[in-house]
């Protein structure tokens, strides 16, 4: 079967999934940020080698601020809880996004956590926190700009992998290519997330929202991915014209 190397995971629907139960919001997100666990034991067992899931985008910033509260507030429980997990299972950890944005207690614990899984060699955990691809590319430009302005760059060496190793996935290199791209809850768009890195993507949109997302979810999302025909803008498989 042909596996995805990069997985990139938008998700969605924890709001939606609890309100049909007649819950708040919140616990939507408690149950949802239950299964990030299972998901990336799968993604490991699958031999999938980037898993990037999209946890709070720029856009995030309008929700209410109690919302956003219990948001980091279980991004950090989670870290704490499943850090020797993740160690266990050789996961090494980096944060994509406006890290500055977040508050010292949240970056206070992503450094611990990245620090610890820096040297495993397993599985690519990345974290999309504050992140959106219209501010990534613009900080890449920004960047750029300033490179050239102080003589460690010029206009004419600027190509793809150059700009590729501006943005916030640069470190990953090649493996920054997102193949395939899931969506949670029946939305389908794409909501700011890694517009250059999944140019070439295979989407797939699930109806199931994200906490009731298990491991056979994404089995079944890497099965319709090994399915699909990826041809690049050339011909692919047609043998006549
Ligand atoms: C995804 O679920 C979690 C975040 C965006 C942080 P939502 O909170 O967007 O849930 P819906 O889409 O409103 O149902
Ligand atoms: C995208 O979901 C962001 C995350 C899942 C973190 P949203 O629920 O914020 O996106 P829109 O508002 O439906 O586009
Ligand atoms: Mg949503």
């Amino acid at each position: 079967m042909d596996i995805p190397k990069h997985v990139a995971i938008v998700m969605d629907g924890n709001g939606r999934w609890a309100k049909r139960r007649g819950r708040p919001r919140i616990f939507g997100h408690v149950r949802g940020s239950a299964r990030v666990r299972s998901v990336v034991k799968e993604a490991s067992r699958l031999g999938i080698q980037a898993l990037t899931l999209y946890a709070f985008s720029t856009e995030n910033w309008n929700r209410p601020e109690s919302e956003r509260k219990v948001l980091w507030k279980l991004l950090r429980k989670y870290l704490l809880r499943d850090i020797d997990e993740l160690h266990r299972q050789n996961v090494k950890l980096r944060v994509i996004g406006q890290v500055d944005r977040l508050d010292h207690d949240v970056r206070e614990v992503l450094t611990m956590a990245t620090e610890r899984l820096a040297h495993n060699t397993g599985l690519q955990l990345n974290f999309a926190l504050s992140y959106g691809s219209r501010s990534e590319l613009t900080d890449a430009a920004r960047r750029f700009a300033v490179d050239c302005l102080a003589g460690r760059a010029t206009p004419d060496s600027l190509n793809e992998n150059v700009l590729d190793s501006y943005l916030w996935t640069g470190e990953l290199g090649e493996l920054s290519k997102v193949d395939l791209f899931i969506r949670t809850s029946g939305e389908q768009r794409v909501s700011n997330f890694l517009l250059w890195q999944a140019a070439y993507a295979e989407f797939v949109f699930l109806e199931v929202c994200w906490p009731e997302f298990e491991p056979k979810h994404l089995e079944a999302a890497v099965n319709e991915f090994s399915l699909r025909e990826r041809r690049f803008g050339g011909l692919g498989k047609v043998t006549h014209v």
